[in-house]
């Protein structure tokens, strides 16, 4: 199934003195979805926000709030999440014993189900729960922090899963060093919903992330076209190439 390409701008890398007018901006600017980072300090070594600071930010936007939760235990949050505004809610493979009973738990709330791999974690994680899947997040960077450099490790694994998913409604989210230079990559690869914090952000205003997320976006839509292996590979014309979904 071929599914429009999304851009979601990651607020981690907003400023946060200005969180709602940034907010605005990348809505203004383009953003399809606003992609939240939660993070404890415990399951990543960082802390962020939470539910209260999403629900704060929650009227600035009519977009799709996906909120991707670094933390654990990430049970006892779920609910204060869904209260706070968020349409998909992301949890980690590895955030937790019962990943199959807290994506029930995630769509008994209403919200749509989201799993996040961290580099290390294969696919097969993934295996058994996935009618359970509205969202397969993939990250391009060890969980934790904005700014690092996208791992080329994970295109692999990206294609695999991208079989795996087949004709399910389930998106395919890649989340980490994306940027409009490995975007055709992440793309061809079979990512259909990209996240970008500091290449979004970059130039401080809402013109520069309407020229950055449009950026990112035609070159995502180029990579659509391209085989996997074929990343190195100059773009090709609408029609040449193969489409892998
Ligand atoms: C990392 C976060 C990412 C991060 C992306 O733990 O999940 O969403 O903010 O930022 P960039 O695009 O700067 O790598
Ligand atoms: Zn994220």
């Amino acid at each position: 199934m071929t599914r429009e390409i999304l851009i979601a701008p990651s607020i981690l890398a907003a400023d946060f003195a200005r969180l709602g007018e940034e907010i605005a901006a990348i809505d203004a600017a383009g953003a399809d979805w606003i992609h939240c980072d939660v993070m404890d300090g415990h399951f990543v070594p960082n802390i962020s926000f939470g539910a209260d600071v999403i629900k704060a930010i929650r009227p600035v936007t009519k977009k799709v709030f996906g909120v991707h939760l670094m933390i654990a235990p990430v049970d006892p949050y779920l609910e204060a999440f869904a209260k706070a505004g968020a349409d998909v809610i992301t949890i980690h493979a590895e955030a937790g014993p019962h990943l199959d009973r807290s994506l029930q738990a995630i769509r008994a709330l209403g919200k749509k189900a989201g799993v996040s791999l961290c580099p290390a974690t294969p696919e097969s994680a993934i295996e058994y729960v996935l009618d359970r899947l509205d969202l397969v997040l993939v990250m391009t960077v060890n969980p934790g922090f904005g700014g690092q450099s996208f791992l080329e490790s994970q295109l692999e694994k990206i294609a695999r899963i991208r079989g795996m998913i087949g004709e399910r409604p389930i998106r395919l989210e890649v989340d980490g060093g994306v940027t409009r230079d490995n975007a055709a990559a992440v793309a061809a690869a079979g990512a259909d919903t990209l996240v970008a914090g500091s290449a979004v952000f970059r130039g401080g205003n809402s013109a520069d992330y309407a020229v950055n997320i449009a950026a990112i976006r035609v070159a995502a839509e180029t990579g659509r076209v391209r085989k996997p292996q074929d990343n190195s590979a100059p773009p090709m014309r609408a029609g040449e190439g193969v489409r892998i979904r």
